[in-house]
Order: structure tokens, then sequence, then C-alpha cells
């Protein structure tokens, strides 16, 4: 059976015994569809793409809680106000098992953190986007939480197990997230002219940006294909695009508003959904800092490092006690 992993060019040609055994194991593993856990060998490779994909998660957790805890204290009614608290607080919770995951790859959590507060790491590309409306929070949850969902659910299946564990429990939450935003859109579409305005103008905005939270066209998303062949990826990114948009293209029919893409429909004989052309220079731009908020956001984060230094020393202070009172 053919290995899951590229030869990595420059390397010694000749593999040990050793070497090739756990690299059958591993093989056997990922074409059994089982799981492969932190203690089983895994290669180089393998453990580079998924340390830096779900530590990219997390980071996205951390800093998508940012345009919605900025509508918090403006919420309209107190029931909003909690139903929101507990979303962005679920978006913790998402970046603290993902750190989890990610660390059992033997990356710290403070170099992953690191990587995110120096700019050296990503996270995705849409929350560089602001929040400017009420009905952006409807938006957000059912476009941006919805694609995160398309996204996830075959991630429930990643063949690292505790990466696929917390997509489980993780799932379960985002799709509350997005019927909290479809929700807040249905509510303003049957409100006031000037409310089925804000909900179609939040609408207009997060289209685009929410169909390229999937990534670039197959054909320019070189790691897809090993992605895929590693089992973490289970359907390409247009085949996931092609998901979403067919659902939020029923659902908007529901809100009684409109998707911006006069081009949107369904071609019966190639049986796929057509959709305007993607900005993926703009999409670029963003993934390289230069999107509307990119600098606020992270500034906004180091902030809040900072400001956490002291329960960060009160927790290892704690530590350090109850790790001396076993001793004792
Ligand atoms: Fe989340
Ligand atoms: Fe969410």
């Amino acid at each position: 059976m053919a290995s899951t992993t590229p030869q990595e060019p420059g390397l010694s040609a000749v593999p040990s015994y050793e070497e090739e055994q756990s690299q059958a194991r591993f093989d056997a593993l990922i074409n059994q569809d089982s799981r492969v856990e932190p203690r089983d060998w895994m290669p180089e490779p393998y453990r580079k793409t998924l340390t830096r994909q779900v530590s990219q998660h997390a980071h996205s957790e951390i800093i998508g809680m940012q345009p919605e805890a900025n509508w918090i204290s403006r919420a309209p009614s107190l029931k909003r106000k909690s139903i929101l608290m507990a979303k962005v607080q679920d978006e913790a919770g998402h970046g603290l098992y993902l750190y989890s995951a990610a660390e059992t790859l033997g990356t710290s959590r403070d170099e992953l953190n690191d990587q995110l507060l120096t700019g050296r790491a990503k996270y995705s590309s849409i929350f560089n986007y602001p929040a400017r409306s009420w009905a952006d929070m409807g938006a957000i949850g059912w476009l941006v939480d919805g694609a995160a969902i398309a996204n996830q659910v075959p991630l429930c299946r990643a063949s690292y197990g505790p990466y696929g564990r917390a997509m489980v429990r993780i799932c379960k939450e985002e799709s509350f997230h997005q019927r909290q935003g479809f929700e807040i859109l249905l509510a303003l579409s049957r409100g006031t002219a000037a409310q089925k305005k804000m909900a179609q103008d939040a609408i207009n905005r997060f289209y685009e940006p929410s169909l390229m939270m999937f990534g670039p066209p197959d054909d320019q998303s070189p790691n897809s294909q090993q992605s895929m062949a590693w089992k973490i990826k289970r359907f390409s990114n247009d085949e996931l695009r092609q998901r979403f948009v067919g659902m939020i293209a029923e659902q908007v029919k529901v809100l009684g508003m409109t998707l911006p893409d006069p081009e949107l429909r369904f071609d019966e004989e190639k049986k796929q959904w057509i959709h305007k052309d993607l900005n993926w220079d703009e999409f670029m731009e963003v993934i390289k800092g230069n999107g509307p908020v990119n600098s606020q956001r992270l500034e906004r984060r180091r902030e809040a490092h900072r400001e956490g230094a002291w329960v960060r020393e009160a927790a290892s202070a704690y530590a350090a006690k109850q790790a001396q009172s076993e001793v004792a």
C-alpha cells in the first residue's frame, strides 16, 4: 500500500527499519480510518501541518470573540445581551480545547500564543472585518458560524484523535451560534423598514467574506490534497463552499432577504451551484495583514494578554503551592 506521506527532498533516501515500521503503522491507521493519538509515531510533516491548522483554528476562535464582544454592551435587550455573552464565552472555550489539542502535538501553549501575538501565526481572515451594526451580530452568527459548521462537521472525523474529539463538542455549540444569528436576522426582517435595511446591509457585507472562509479554489490550494490523503480534511474547499452556498440560498428565502449575488443559481446539468467570482485579491491582502481591522484585532489581543498577566502569575503561584503541599 502506498505511503501517505511524501518524501521530503534532501532527506536521506534510505529510511531505517524502525522508520519503515513506524511509517507502515501510521499508514495503516490512516487507511483503516482509525485515529492517530498523541502517543503514536507520526511523520513530521503530518505533525507540522496539524500543529499549524489546529493552532490557527484556536487563534481564530480567540480573535473571533472581538467583533461580537464589542456589541455586548449595545445589545438591544437583556435577553440578547445574555445570549451574546454566552456565545462569546463559547468561543473562548473553543479556543481552549483547541490549544490543548495543539499542545498534544508537542508545541507549548506559550509558544503558540507568542506566534499569534507577534503576528507570525494566521487566523481566519473573516475576523479582520468590522462589525458595524447590531444586524452584523445576526449576519456573523448565520453566515460566519454557518460557514464554520460546514467546515468543521467533517473535521469531527479528522484522523488526529484530540482534534476530532474537540470538534464534536465545538460543532454542537456552533449550531446554537448559527441559530441565534439567524434568529436575530429573522426578528429584524419582521421589523421596521430601517431594521430590514440594516439586516440586508449586514448580509451584503458578510456574504462574500463568508464564502471565502473555505479557502481558495481547489486548483489554487496545493496543500489540500495532502490534508485529504492524511484524512485531516474530508472534502475539498470547493465542495464545502458548494454545500454552504446551497444551504444559505434556501435559508435567505425564509428571511425574505436576498444574497448579493446576481449570478447565484443551481445548474441542473452540472449539479452544482454557480456563484459570482470571489475577490481573491482582497482575500490575500487581508491574510497579509492589510484588512480593515487587522492591526486593531492584534493590538486588542496583546492588550488582553498584558492585562491577564496577574491571572497567569496567580495561577502559577497556586499550582506551585499545591505541588508543594502534595510533596509534604
Ligand atoms: Fe467557535
Ligand atoms: Fe461560533
